[in-house]
């Protein structure tokens, strides 16, 4: 048992095994991968999971959510800010550190259920002396301006003084270990002793001046009293540095403790940055790390309470599902609606922090269904850009608003133009140019909010805006083609990334004609139910009569490609006269190999795909199409998708479940599940693949509980549950009532509402009032 190898003075507050993410070997190769899976994010900061003293392959990066910048970058991307994580602790010079000292004993231990990492190591130095270090750090769910960092030391044989260095780090870069893409994003503006002790460390980003402060004291104590001396403060130019003397004795335990806080302009105007920062440190350090800590799992124990999935028969499956809940849930945000959750998390540099459509159509249905009120923030971010999508619109010669691929802060596009591979060969990324299926993901992603929060204040207000104006884009994106009388939308990039650029992708004129006859349903019924509202879009959008029917035309003869006198949906047109290539070897884990045509010549010279393109249009609008339809497309398509993006495995595990194909299921699932903790992309080191772990969430609760909600609007659980599973229960927000639904191995379903009001849902067919 890992808890075993801490004192009592860790092991009292970890919890039990399930929840519990275990590294016991030290392998330097593996640290970047490991420094996301241990990220710690409390919605409004995210710190990687790198090493308090520093080792030589690190990306030690700590980012606060909305703080971006673009300097010399494509893009604007999230900031690599200042690091408080720096503790160095020296004995005659010689820093007791994982890299310095020989290994005698290392864990390292994610506690999922109260967002705590330990870690516990005992170290022997070049002249053998042996030092025993077991600590935890956390960043404070309850007050997201605290986080801390507590030690305890053992000098196990030797008595005299450590010399600690209490660092926070302004050196850090993005891309810190890529020579050609390199950017410092912040530039100093104070580096300064916080009070009588402490540091302090202001810096600004380089464009828009936006400052971020973080200040900390390192304290030592042996027997609760402070034992800290010969303090000094240095500024090493963009560390600041504060050294103290730490006596100790052979076998006798020092406890140190880093108290830190940050805050930046978005919540605090600059002048007063220090001093908000040295009363925080003040204040915390008065209520003790104890104390905060025990908030902090307080609300990790409420947060769990909402969004635990538990399952009885494959205990490290649950583990790794909770993992990538863990991830998700710590970093929705619940009282920021001006930021949203980027395509890695808060965890690493890949996709600088952007917001893509993995948030409406991978995220949203977790935040949704579990945490309402991350999910309402996020639809308001959209929102809030919808006068940068106007502009996109009009730049690129369209009418209403178009959503960017890629989204910062700003709402403009920020997916780059071009894309550099680390040799050096640059090719032009066309994706921001062509895959604008996602201002559809927008609008779908509020239809599907609402459908299952019964949020109508925002889809009669903001959402109903939003809804306007992303049909207006469709209406002008669609082209006349007069010989064939029917609407065509050419060139562009479906879900299918490896098609690029097509005409008549069936997921984009499909989702365009939803657009459309969605709101126009919309406003018929606004103008019927809440007149108040119907005239204020009307009066807001400028939408008139004419525009409607000029909609209603559009929409009834947009182009759906498919297969004449068959069943088979055509991904784009053209796309059935393609080399057919199918994928007949599957390797130990059952996956998917390269079939060897792809050797001589491109997937997009194929039918192969990389990700669900017409699948995920049967996944996401099951109910319009009939159930052998579904099955002669999935079957199809399965056998042509590759899983190049992680964003594939587990729509397929679902839709696989729903057209009764189970034989799959489950490998996708663990698929799904273990992508990063197994590192199956081979790219953890970039960050936690945040669609893939709302997929997961998915796969359970939409693919094994069969939860929907059907052509009625009614909530409806259908449960296909794998033979491994004797039973799985979990918790969801459905309307105003707060349901726990819970299903045995013989798909027997029980609901069970813990608050709320009454409703009605359907289980098994039957419907029920709960
Ligand atoms: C996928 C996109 C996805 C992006 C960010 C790409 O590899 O093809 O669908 O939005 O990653 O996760």
């Amino acid at each position: 048992m890992i808890r075993d190898r801490f004192s009592e003075n860790i092991k009292k507050d970890m919890s039990t095994e399930e929840w519990l993410i275990c590294q016991d070997t030290y392998d330097p190769q593996e640290n970047l991968k490991n420094e996301s899976l241990f990220a710690l994010s409390n919605g409004y900061l995210g710190i990687r999971g790198s090493f308090e003293e520093g080792t030589r392959v690190t990306l030690p990066y700590l980012y606060v959510n909305g703080v971006f910048d673009k300097s010399e970058t494509f893009m604007r991307e999230l900031a690599a800010l200042p690091n408080w994580l720096g503790v160095r602790l020296y004995v005659e010079k010689e820093l007791i550190g994982i890299e310095n000292c020989e290994i005698l004993e290392f864990s390292r231990v994610l506690d999922m259920k109260h967002a705590v990492l330990y870690k516990q190591y005992v170290l022997k130095d070049k002249k053998g002396r042996v030092t025993k270090v077991e600590g935890r750090r956390f960043v404070s769910r309850h007050n997201v301006h605290r986080m801390a960092i507590e030690l305890f030391v053992t000098p196990v044989n030797y008595d005299g003084i450590i010399e600690a260095e209490n660092i926070i780090d302004g050196t850090i870069v993005n891309f810190y270990d890529a020579p050609r893409f390199k950017v410092k994003h912040m530039y100093l503006t104070a580096n300064e002793t916080l009070g009588e002790h402490g540091v302090y460390i202001e810096s600004a980003t380089r464009d828009r001046h936006l400052h971020v402060g973080t200040g900390c004291v390192l304290e030592a104590y042996k027997d609760g009293r402070p034992v800290m001396r010969n303090r000094m403060f240095h500024a090493f130019g963009e560390q600041a540095v504060e050294f103290g003397d730490v006596p100790v004795t052979e076998g006798e335990t020092v406890r140190l403790v880093k108290y830190v806080s940050m805050y930046t302009e978005r919540e605090c105007p600059a002048y007063a940055l220090h001093t908000t920062i040295k009363e925080e440190v003040d204040h915390f350090m008065e209520d003790g790390l104890e104390t905060e800590l025990r908030f902090h799992e307080n609300v990790y124990d409420a947060m769990w309470e909402e969004a635990d999935v538990c399952f009885e028969g494959d205990p490290e499956l649950n583990r790794a599902v909770r993992f990538n809940i863990f991830h998700l849930m710590s970093t929705g945000n619940e009282t920021d609606d001006r930021v949203s959750v980027g395509a890695k998390l808060l965890t690493g540099e890949e996709y600088g922090g952007h917001a893509f459509w993995d948030i409406e159509l991978f995220m949203l249905p977790f935040f949704s269904y579990v945490f309402p009120k991350m999910a309402q923030n996020m639809e308001n971010y959209r929102y809030y850009l919808l006068d940068a999508a106007r502009e996109n619109a009009k730049k690129n010669g369209y009418k209403g608003a178009q959503y960017p691929w890629e989204s910062a802060d700003d709402g403009t596009e920020q997916c780059p133009d071009w894309t550099i591979e680390p040799d050096g060969t640059c090719y032009r990324c066309y994706v921001a140019m062509y895959e604008h299926h996602v201002t559809a993901d927008v609008a779908y992603g509020i239809y599907d909010y609402v459908r299952i929060t019964k949020d109508l204040d925002f889809l009669y207000g903001r959402g109903a805006e939003v809804l306007t104006e992303t049909a207006r884009f469709w209406a002008s994106r669609c082209e006349y083609v007069a010989e064939k009388d029917r609407y065509e939308i050419n060139q562009v990039t479906g879900p299918d990334e490896w098609h690029e650029p097509v005409n008549n992708n069936l997921y984009t004129n499909y989702f365009a004609r939803w657009n459309l006859r969605y709101v126009m349903s919309l406003i018929r019924t606004m103008k019927e139910e809440r007149p108040d509202d119907y005239e204020a879009l009307m009066k807001k959008t400028g939408l008139k009569e004419e525009e409607l029917e000029f909609w209603n035309t559009v929409q009834s003869k947009i182009y759906l490609p498919r297969k004449e006198g068959t069943n088979l949906l055509e991904q784009f047109e053209g796309y059935f006269q393609l080399k057919d290539v199918v994928i007949d070897q599957y390797d130990e884990n059952d996956w998917p190999i390269r079939p060897e045509a792809l050797k001589t010549c491109k997937a997009r010279e194929t039918q192969i795909l990389k990700q669900p393109d017409v699948v995920l249009l049967l996944h996401l609008l099951g109910e319009e199409f009939e159930p052998e339809l579904m099955k002669e497309n999935y079957d199809y398509y399965e056998k042509r998708t590759l899983h190049g993006s992680s964003l594939s495995p587990s729509i397929y595990s679902v839709m696989g479940l729903k057209v009764g194909d189970d034989s799959k299921a489950y490998r996708y699932l663990k698929r799904a599940a273990l992508i990063d903790l197994l590192n199956l992309q081979k790219n953890t080191r970039e960050g936690i693949h945040a669609a893939n772990a709302g997929g997961v969430w998915q796969t359970i609760v939409f693919g094994f509980a069969g939860v929907s909600i059907g052509k009625d609007g009614i909530l409806n659980v259908k449960p296909n549950m794998p033979k491994e599973w004797s039973s799985l229960t979990f918790r969801l927000h459905y309307d105003n009532a707060w349901l726990e639904i819970r299903t045995d191995g013989n798909n027997q379903a029980e609901v069970r509402r813990l608050d709320g009001a009454p409703v009605g849902i359907w289980i098994n067919g039957e419907k029920k009032e709960i």
